[in-house]
């Protein structure tokens, strides 16, 4: 994990220290703007369908009145039931982000550390949006396209960038009937819990980094950009 000021952003490689980190903490001292947030780029930027900001709707809203609600969240990478090497997402504090942490795991780490391997290189995961996400978050024609897709990944995940080996279970959206407890126990012992302080701005790479977070009452509002590199 990197700690960068908002000021140094300018002339900090920013996507070079994403591969070498997974997950950038960008400390901010003043209120961004739509057009300020959108000018941290990062990569080729995911076309959101719902709780969207501006017209290009690359900017979403997670609030307790958009996306995801108000309630718990489990662990999960973003985007894990969509093809492709989807690779990122930067979150944005603009309004009470303190209301709820947000955890996160170092998934490198996390496989690094776990015994059995062979388990983790033999074990296949498939990836689904949970059904409670159906109606508020796609559109029908979305959900068949990543039924179409059928999403798999080992447990014992190959970076397409970094050729690190992560471990990728994505507890939330995994449809199989796999067990994964013992492993998320282990993962969490490795656990970072983000207290969101004003402005913060988190950047992370989705591959390497699981997050959930806990439910929250009063009004949060995130906004968040997705991307490819
Ligand atoms: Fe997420």
């Amino acid at each position: 994990m990197l700690k960068v000021e908002y000021d140094n952003l300018a002339s900090t490689d920013i996507v070079k220290e994403l591969h070498t980190h997974g997950l950038i903490i960008v400390k901010c001292n003043k209120q961004l703007t739509l057009e300020e947030f959108k000018n941290i780029k990062l990569g080729k930027p995911l076309i959101a369908k719902r709780h969207t900001l501006d017209d290009e709707r690359i900017v979403q809203y997670v609030s307790d009145k958009g996306a995801f609600g108000s309630g718990d969240v489990d662990w999960h990478n973003d985007w894990s039931y969509g093809s492709g090497n989807y690779f990122g997402t930067m979150l944005y504090n603009y309004k009470n982000g303190h209301l709820s942490a947000t955890d996160f795991v170092d998934m490198r780490h996390a496989y690094e550390t776990y015994q059995d391997k062979d388990y983790l290189q033999s074990t296949t995961g498939n990836y689904f949006p949970p059904k409670d996400l159906h109606e508020t978050h796609f559109t029908p024609r979305m959900l068949k396209i990543i039924e179409k897709a059928k999403v798999s990944r080992k447990f014992a995940h190959t970076h397409h960038i970094t050729g690190d080996t992560v471990m990728y279970i994505s507890p939330g959206t995994l449809q199989d009937e796999i067990d994964v407890s013992e492993l998320v126990k282990h993962c969490e012992q490795y656990k970072y819990e983000h207290n969101w302080q004003d402005n913060d701005i988190l950047i992370y790479d989705n591959l390497r980094y699981m997050h959930r977070r806990n439910a929250f009452e009063g009004e949060r509002e995130l906004w968040r950009t997705q991307f490819w590199v």
